[in-house]
């Protein structure tokens, strides 16, 4: 496109980031209601037959288990650990974004995977099976506010800009987008990276005098760069409303790293003084998600993906006191899973990711009844044409 006809697009604020707030709560008790109940909740749901409405947690728990058995082995349930605690019960597997990709690429059984995640991870599941293996979204309004904050076609026209003005940038996508731009990464010799491995895949590239383009946070981005010692004046922030980026040529042929303007609405809710708070009045161990400022970052003891924070909060000594910068649900649960250490959330108010929330017990059983009855609901399917680069830039990472 030449640069005198672009424009931005229209302003657009994700739905999700103005609904984030919406179950945010004083009282930390995160027990399911009804989902007739939750539905008061402001925030928009899919549409589920009205038998599923009234249904109390224990019928629901009661069939879910029955249908389980019945669909048997051709039924394969992954959880993310930002679900709630009546739906990860029911997961066969759960993980970070990185481990349930891996074991949906390993799972050659299962006829059915339902993903107990958002959008994003379910299209990952799918380009990472195999054309017969069906993978399903309880709630087809579970997406991840972070990821609509970059739409494909602004990306697309970013990256056409940037590599016009420089032939060595790198396309790296965080798991946190949609399958085109993940297509886009593959096309273009990048790749995708999650919370697990983006310093891999930052060195890959910065190795080889590489310049990387990172797309949709720009605080993963960030944070990694600066780990690998990139400085502050060399990372540059696209910001999508503005003409260009907001960027000159020269600050885009000079910059090492470029980062989208994008965040996550959950971690960006912890700041320091909420951290200065822990460690006065607790004596406390900090450990937060990489989806954090960099100020959050910078003041924290230890940093890294869900399945780090677990792993180094499980095996720390009886006794330690953390205090926690990620999603409040996997907080709650490491809390109940290590009685003998004293385990708070940074943030004082309860506000679970309005997008993982809405994959209510209801809607896994509507999807397992489908099953059952010989219906695929909710089916989330990428294209054939997208599936192919994606799964380069899926499988590029998978190498890391
Ligand atoms: P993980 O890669 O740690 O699973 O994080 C995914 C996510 O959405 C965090 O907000
Ligand atoms: Fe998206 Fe943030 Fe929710 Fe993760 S926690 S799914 S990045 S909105």
């Amino acid at each position: 496109m030449n640069i005198k006809s672009y424009q931005p697009r229209k302003l657009s604020i994700p739905v999700t980031e103005l609904e984030q707030a919406s179950f945010c709560q004083l009282d930390d008790n995160l027990r399911s209601k009804t989902l007739e109940e939750e539905f008061k909740s402001g925030v928009k749901w899919q549409k589920v037959p009205n038998r599923y409405l009234k249904m109390s947690p224990e019928e629901i728990d009661f069939e879910i288990n029955r249908m389980k058995s019945i669909i048997g082995s051709k039924l394969y349930i992954l959880g993310h650990h930002y679900q709630r605690e009546e739906v990860i019960k029911f997961a066969d597997t759960t993980g970070d974004s990185f481990k349930l990709s891996l074991e949906a690429s390993r799972e050659k059984e299962a006829q059915f995977i339902v993903f107990c995640g958002v959008h994003f991870m379910a299209e990952t599941a799918d380009i990472l099976t195999s054309k017969d293996q069906k993978v399903i979204l309880p709630n087809m309004a579970a997406g991840c506010s972070m990821a609509d904050m970059a739409p494909s076609e602004d990306v697309e026209d970013a990256w056409e800009f940037v590599s016009s003005v420089s032939d060595n940038y790198v396309p790296i996508t965080y798991m946190n987008s949609t399958a085109a731009i993940k297509s886009l990464c593959g096309e273009n010799g990048g790749l995708v990276c999650t919370s697990s491995n983006a310093d891999k895949a930052f060195t890959k590239y910065l190795e080889s005098d590489k310049k990387i383009f990172f797309f949709p946070d720009q605080h993963l981005g960030r944070n990694t760069a600066l780990s690998l010692g990139i400085n502050l004046d060399e990372i540059k922030v696209w910001n999508p409303f503005k003409l260009n980026g907001g960027l000159s040529e020269i600050e885009i042929k000079s910059a090492k790293v470029l980062v989208w303007q994008g965040h996550c609405s959950v971690h960006t809710r912890f700041n320091v003084d909420q951290i200065e708070m822990a460690k006065n009045d607790k004596n406390a161990k900090i450990i937060v998600h990489p989806e954090c400022t960099n100020e959050v970052v910078s003041n924290s003891d230890y940093v890294g993906s869900t399945e780090y924070i677990i792993d180094v909060v499980s095996n720390s000594k009886s006794g330690s006191v953390w205090g926690i910068g990620t999603e409040i649900n996997l907080v709650k649960r490491l809390a109940s899973e290590n009685p003998d250490k004293d385990i708070f959330c940074l943030d004082p108010i309860v506000c679970p990711c309005a997008t993982m929330y809405r994959i209510h017990p209801a809607y896994l059983l509507w999807v397992l009844d489908g099953i059952g009855a010989g219906l695929v609901i909710n089916q989330v399917e990428v294209d054939f044409e997208t599936r192919i680069n994606s799964k380069v830039a899926l499988d590029r990472m998978l190498e890391l």
